[in-house]
């Protein structure tokens, strides 16, 4: 069979996905982190695809990548984040960046004219790896940033408001609400749901909520050969306690997921009893009332600990994001076009979160899910088959001619 105009660009969209994932700020594997300078050479990289695809091509005061068609109609907004977890795939976030491109470039081609102006966005940061808290990209670009986002520390001690610089301006928002037309985000599934259904495609009913903090243990440092153990008060194992009991409420709560990612002990020698334990939480329900509930749970239950142990306790909150409900309208609209391609649009409840959840409170989102191998993401295996991403390219090329008929509504 003869290749059509999609396939074709679907071809380059995958070796675009495999050049950007060689952008790395680590050797041999990919990781860009906030404002990094693999990001820099990403926003490059990703800028030239944009002005190839007749975009005008901006970064904005907090490093997000933008690129915009002029139209006299209202805006449509069309992308993902271009940071990436530590070791992470190359679809997270990139292939909602790159995949709009490969629509405009498909619409250029056929010699489209959409009455809508369009941004494809390529957002700084989203993973929260760096200031251990998410979105902060999305949020710059909403007019969300707070100032206890801006002094947020890196795991250098260093604030975000210092690496943006002197001459650093709070950003309001990039758009009045009246001005846009909805914001669709592309995304891999990044779990199993599509790939057991065999489909290529879905689109995302909601996204569950999240808290993420940062807890520590305080207790004393002493010596590990003299002091017997019932005269300790290690705050290691008061972390480890804790985190026993974390994987236990979730596993006992249907739909709940509760993750520790990251734990440091001080001051780190195999002889020293820790004095102090600092853990990560990630705690996740599509229902915000559960997951307060088992936060409010796990925090006394952490309190009992260390009051057990005699140790001291003290939970920093990072961040807290409600479920987001994706619009009924647009989504049916992208489901629409999911079917032509497909016969079928399954729906899903994303328990990853997306840049989405910030845009939705200035314009109506939604989200197209492409499936991934074995549900696996946040992991260098991390792969969308080609002809996967071919269906994703038709379906947003079917959205995009599809709302252009119908004069940007
Ligand atoms: C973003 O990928 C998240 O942690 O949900
Ligand atoms: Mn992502
Ligand atoms: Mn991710």
């Amino acid at each position: 069979m003869a290749r059509d105009d999609i396939s074709r660009e679907a071809g380059r969209l995958g070796r675009r996905l495999a050049g950007l994932g060689r952008i790395s700020d680590e050797r041999g594997r990919l990781t860009r982190t906030f404002l990094s300078p693999a990001m820099r050479r990403a926003n490059a990289r990703v800028g030239r695809w944009m002005r190839a695809a007749g975009l005008a091509v901006r970064e904005d005061a907090v490093g997000n990548l933008i690129g915009r068609s002029e139209a006299a109609g209202r805006t449509l907004l069309l992308g993902s984040h271009l940071d990436t977890v530590r070791d992470a795939g190359r679809f997270d976030g990139a292939l909602g960046v790159l995949l709009p491109l490969s629509a405009l470039a498909v619409l250029r081609a056929r010699g489209a004219r959409l009455p809508f102006a369009v941004e494809v966005l390529g957002f700084a940061e989203e993973e929260g790896v760096r200031f251990a808290s998410a979105y902060l990209g999305s949020k710059g670009y909403c007019g969300r940033l707070a100032a206890a986002d801006l002094a947020r520390k890196d795991a250098r001690g260093v604030s975000l408001r210092q690496v943006l610089g002197r001459g650093f301006r709070r950003p309001g928002a990039a758009h009045r609400r009246g001005e846009l037309l909805g914001y669709v985000e592309a995304h891999i599934e990044q779990g199993p749901v599509l790939e057991a259904a065999r489909r290529p495609l879905g689109v995302v009913a909601a996204i569950a909520g999240q808290t993420r903090g940062r807890i520590v243990f305080r207790g004393r440092a002493g010596h590990a050969g003299t002091t017997p153990m019932g005269l300790r008060r290690d705050a290691l194992a008061g972390a480890a306690e804790f985190i026993l009991a974390a994987e236990a409420l979730a596993r006992g709560t249907p739909g709940l997921v509760a993750t520790v990612g990251t734990i440091a002990a001080a001051p780190g020698a195999a002889n020293v009893i820790p004095a102090e334990a600092a853990c990560s939480l990630d705690l996740r329900h599509a229902r915000d009332p559960v997951r307060r509930r088992a936060l409010r749970r796990l925090l006394g239950r952490a309190r009992r600990i260390a009051r057990r142990r005699r140790l001291g306790f003290g939970w920093t909150r990072t961040q807290d994001d409600a479920a987001v409900a994706c619009d009924p309208r647009l989504t049916g609209r992208l489901a629409r076009s999911v079917r032509a391609v497909q016969g079928g649009a399954p729906r899903l409840v994303s328990g990853a979160g997306h840049d989405a959840v910030i845009v939705s409170a200035l314009t109506p989102a939604a989200m197209l899910f492409v499936r991934c191998r074995g549900g696996l993401s946040h992991h260098p295996d991390e792969h969308a088959a080609p002809a996967d991403l071919e269906a994703a390219l038709r379906a947003l090329v079917h959205f995009l001619e599809g709302l252009a008929a119908d004069g940007g509504r």
